[in-house]
């Protein structure tokens, strides 16, 4: 990290007229990111990890400015299912920097995903369950494969992200070896894999360092089988602060304690940050609608809710949010909750001093350039958001906002 490239942005670093010039321009909610931002956070990585292949995990944020923007600078593209495979590919990802991570996956994913991986010479097909392999053959694929493990050893910054010790992910670390070894006989075995989890902080540092140890000893075993394996993917899961008192992550002793713990292999290490790479690089602009007083304080009503930004509801994660409107910084400031439009008590971003909120100011919520708009959905008959991409001066659309008319164009017509 250095001063161009400090380890965070923070929310206060964006620029309030910018921000209510995109507001203006595009209406709320808004997301808005900023793509230098995001060359920034890869650059980063990229250089507390020389030796290794970094992949985005695409599901962070999959609009196509920003897979073009981190190819362009090297990363490969990580995906989660089909419709992110065909994305990324489709963005112009070369094949060889992509990965298909295949979680439990559908038939129809699977027919996607053989067929272009024939198009696309070098995707490699990560497979977490041994009869993955038969439906694979099924199709006639016989190309490249990562055999995802189960590491037995979880982190993250909430339950629901923790994978590693999941037995829905990978196949068992002890029939791993064997696995790869009988697979080399119809596909090409090229990988290893492992994630932790999501969110992982300074503290999860000894898990890391643990599943990083294990697939070094998997990756031994399986090259003294006569497997010449390309890669060692120790996954993603690098956290990021979401609130001012918190630490960025040590990417360089991270870095340091992989090398370390990865020990003696052949292979390339390859990491697949999503978080890291995008958090810092969005946040989302929302209106006031409402200010209201009650007996248990008061409750400010913003356009964005959980059908926007889900992550509060779902993992009470915080992020925060920051009263953009002009002149807002000279106010007092008071305690608020901020709640969403949707018909559920659930639907907060949680509780915030802000300087006093007034019918239409612009607040903005930091951190959402990550697992924001992909985790937007269409409840309540709420349309999705916009969402634009900033390039130095230019800023352009990367989804517009969606209708009602979008929400209902999927139902077949009926006869009333
Ligand atoms: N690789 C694999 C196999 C993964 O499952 C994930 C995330 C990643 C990489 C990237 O993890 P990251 O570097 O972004 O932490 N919606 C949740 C996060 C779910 C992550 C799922 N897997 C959230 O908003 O916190």
């Amino acid at each position: 990290p250095t001063a161009e490239n400090p380890p965070v942005r923070r929310l206060a670093d964006w620029s309030p007229e910018r921000l209510r010039e995109l507001a203006d321009d595009h209406g709320t909610p808004l997301y808005v990111f900023d793509l230098d931002r995001a060359r920034q956070n890869y650059r980063r990585m990229a250089e507390a990890f020389p030796e290794a292949d970094v992949y985005y995990a695409a599901k962070a944020n999959t609009a196509r400015p920003v897979l073009q923007a981190l190819a362009d600078e090297g990363a490969g593209v990580e995906c989660a299912s089909a419709g992110e495979l065909a994305r990324a590919l489709d963005a112009g990802v070369d094949g060889s920097h992509v990965h298909y991570t295949a979680v439990n996956p559908p038939d129809r994913d699977l027919d996607v995903a053989v067929r272009l991986a024939e198009e696309h010479p070098g995707v490699t097909i990560t497979v977490g369950a041994e009869d993955t392999l038969d439906r694979l053959a099924d199709r006639g694929y016989d190309g490249r494969i990562c055999v995802r493990v189960n590491p037995g050893v979880g982190a993250g910054h909430h339950e629901k992200v923790t994978t590693g010790a999941d037995a829905k992910f990978g196949v068992p670390y002890e029939r791993a070896a064997d696995l790869a070894e009988s697979a080399a006989g119809a596909f090409e075995v090229v990988g290893i894999h492992a994630h932790a989890g999501s969110g992982i902080s300074g503290e999860d540092l000894s898990a890391h360092r643990d599943l990083v140890g294990r697939m070094g000893e998997l990756a031994r075993d399986v090259e003294g089988r006569g497997i010449d394996l390309e890669f060692v993917d120790v996954g993603g899961g690098f956290g990021v602060p979401y609130s001012p008192d918190e630490d960025p992550l040590d990417l360089e002793a991270v870095a340091e304690a992989t090398r370390e713990a990865l020990g003696e292999t052949e292979a390339t290490l390859a990491v697949e940050p999503g978080r890291y790479l995008v958090a810092d690089a969005g946040v989302l602009l929302t209106s006031a609608n409402t200010v209201k007083e009650t007996p248990s304080g008061v409750v400010v009503g913003v356009g964005a809710g959980m059908t926007t930004l889900a992550r509060p509801a779902i993992y009470d994660a915080h992020h925060e949010i920051r009263n953009v409107a002009p002149g807002a910084d000279e106010r007092p400031s008071r305690e608020v909750t901020v709640a969403g439009p949707v018909c559920e008590s659930g639907d907060s971003l949680g509780d915030h001093w802000l300087p006093d909120p007034q019918r239409g100011d612009l607040l903005a919520v930091g951190n959402a350039g990550a697992y924001g708009y992909e985790m937007a959905s269409q409840y309540n008959s709420r349309p999705r958001p916009a969402s634009v991409v900033s390039d130095g001066d230019d800023a352009r659309l990367a989804r517009r906002r969606e209708t009602i008319a979008d929400v209902t164009a999927v139902e077949p017509e009926v006869d009333r």
